[in-house]
């Protein structure tokens, strides 16, 4: 039976300090920056990537040179993400978790993002985009090299 880890706050922030500050200067989280996270706050390496897995801003994968993240919290949701989420799909051909085959592209869902009062939103690497539509989309990612 696996073994249950619970995090002090303190550590548990120092983690996610740490796995910010490792992406930063990596680009992502690979498995071996994990094992020396791991090691480097003496906790299990299940607890670092349970960490790593939980918060969709941190990329266990190399990420495109753009990051789209669209929100799914239930105001975009309301207000039919599912024609963005789509249209977005249909035109960079990959679904959320992917990354497109020429690198220019990685699609992710995410929580809200702050822009409940524009939705439904996302982001582009840090750019807000809200209020969209399918033709908004379209002129939005054109704008990314
Ligand atoms: S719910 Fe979508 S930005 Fe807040």
């Amino acid at each position: 039976m696996a073994k249950k880890v619970t995090l002090h706050s303190d550590t548990s922030n120092n983690l996610l300090l740490a796995l910010q500050q490792a992406q930063r200067e990596s680009g992502y989280l690979s498995p071996a920056l994990m094992v020396e996270i791991a090691r480097s706050l003496r906790l299990p390496v299940n607890a670092v990537y349970g960490v790593a897995s939980f918060y969709s801003f941190l990329n266990m994968r190399p990420p495109g040179r753009n990051v789209i993240r669209i929100c799914r919290s239930v105001p975009c949701y309301l207000k039919e993400n599912r024609v963005i989420i789509e249209t977005v799909e249909r035109e960079i051909g990959i679904r959320p978790g992917e990354t497109s085959a020429d690198g220019r592209f990685s699609f992710e869902l995410t929580n809200c993002i702050g822009l409940c009062d524009r939705a439904p939103a996302m982001l582009v690497n840090s750019d807000a985009h809200g209020d969209l539509t399918p033709s908004r989309i379209v002129q939005v990612l054109q704008s990314y090299e």
